[in-house]
């Protein structure tokens, strides 16, 4: 057990083991830069919604094609105040995967709304559209809730299915707002993440795809009056600089300091995603036939914020890697109706996300990782999956 506790720690990369994570090498490769953005926070010393807050937002707005960008305290809070800024409340349904991260349910049900599970597609492991159709059906023919939002997660940075999704959205008269805390940087129909739903949440906790050095969040969306609404929920409620609190709201904005990272980050994000891509088929090609590997369609791109294979033989897999210096992770060793927290909204059956849940480990995945080191994971995985 303590040997796989080291393993998931962050940064544990050496000459002997290939770290899941590695943010060091990564500072390092940018460690001027960083120094002196931060630096300019330290001597101007506006630590809150500081200029390069303002600079983000629109630099985030011009990458994505959003129209509208507020930077926020972390994902979840990202997702809390969309949802309030979108009026959602209690007696409201809002229809998320069963298999992705507690934050997703966490945030709607904080503000008192429903969160209803839809089992995951055994392909792409995103949510699943024709399980999302029967669940809205479930929710109408009991009559408690009222069928309010869809919340797709983009699962280890694979835009959801918002072509199909979105037009369930439309028929029943509901909003979508994506849960795109791993995917910074995906394509789905050759638009970024960002401008594939009216309201978008995002994170950039340090190991995503964009991190910052802390917590760290943003909301996207072409809709100018929830913009404004996010903005006063994020600081207090307030408008602007008035005293008034206008609705109500929360401390979610970002540290400055966070922003000034961030923008260091965003010049080599591109470079940074393109290596992922290599990575990811890299692994795809020595691992297929081997092991189940991520499928991509063709009408997407991930950010490969986490690269998952799944294999019945998980947990022992999983032991022999770490044997062979090979850091791994589960993302999620339990589906979202399977935590305590979440038993009173357990109410569906859900067996593709409790499978994957069974099955899948996350490989070393971020963009200083060498050939070399990404051969040794192969190698090492062939070797664990014949012995295991
Ligand atoms: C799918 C998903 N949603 C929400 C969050 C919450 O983001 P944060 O940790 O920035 O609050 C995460 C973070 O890991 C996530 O993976």
């Amino acid at each position: 057990m303590t040997t796989l506790l080291r393993s998931a720690k962050l940064d544990v990369a050496n000459d002997d083991r290939v770290g899941l994570f590695d943010l060091q090498r990564q500072r390092a490769r940018l460690e001027s830069d960083l120094k002196a953005r931060i630096e300019a926070v330290l001597m101007h010393g506006q630590f809150i919604l500081g200029p390069e807050v303002d600079t983000l937002e629109k630099r985030l707005a011009d990458y994505t094609g959003a129209p509208h960008v507020v930077a926020v305290s972390s994902g979840r809070d990202a997702l809390m105040i969309a949802l309030m800024a979108m009026g959602v409340k209690p007696g409201d349904a809002v229809f998320v995967p069963a298999f992705t991260f507690a934050a997703t349910a966490g945030a709607v049900a904080s503000i008192g709304a429903s969160p209803v599970f839809v089992d995951a597609d055994p392909v792409t492991y995103d949510m699943d559209p024709a399980d999302l159709e029967r669940a809205i059906a479930e929710v109408k023919a009991e009559g408690r809730l009222k069928p309010a939002v869809i919340m797709p997660v983009d699962l280890y940075g694979l835009p959801a299915d918002y072509a199909t999704i979105g037009a369930i959205a439309d028929r029943h008269g509901m909003t979508v707002l994506a849960d795109a805390a791993q995917s910074m940087g995906g394509v789905y129909h050759n638009k970024r993440v960002g401008a594939l739903a009216p309201i978008t949440a995002t994170s950039f906790y340090p190991t995503k795809p964009l991190g910052c050095y802390g917590d760290g969040g943003a909301i996207l969306t072409d809709r100018e009056d929830l913009a404004d609404r996010v903005r006063m929920i994020r600081s207090h409620g307030r408008q602007g600089t008035g005293d008034a609190a206008m609705v109500l709201g929360l401390t979610g904005r970002l540290d400055t300091i966070q922003a000034a990272v961030l923008l260091v980050k965003l010049d080599v994000f591109d470079v940074e995603l393109e290596r992922r891509r290599a990575i990811a088929s890299r692994y795809n090609a020595g691992l297929a036939g081997v092991v189940g590997v991520p499928a991509i369609p063709a009408d997407r791109d991930s950010a490969f914020a986490i690269y998952t294979i799944r294999t019945a033989r998980r947990d022992r897999v999983r032991t022999l890697l770490d044997e062979a210096g090979i850091g791994t992770g589960l993302f999620y060793r339990l589906a979202l109706h399977q935590h305590p927290a979440f038993c009173d909204y357990a109410i569906r059956s859900l067996p593709v996300s409790e499978q994957l849940a069974n099955e899948v480990i996350a490989l070393p995945m971020h963009p200083d990782l060498s050939d070399e080191e990404v051969d040794r994971v192969i190698a090492a995985v062939k070797h664990a999956v014949a012995k295991a």
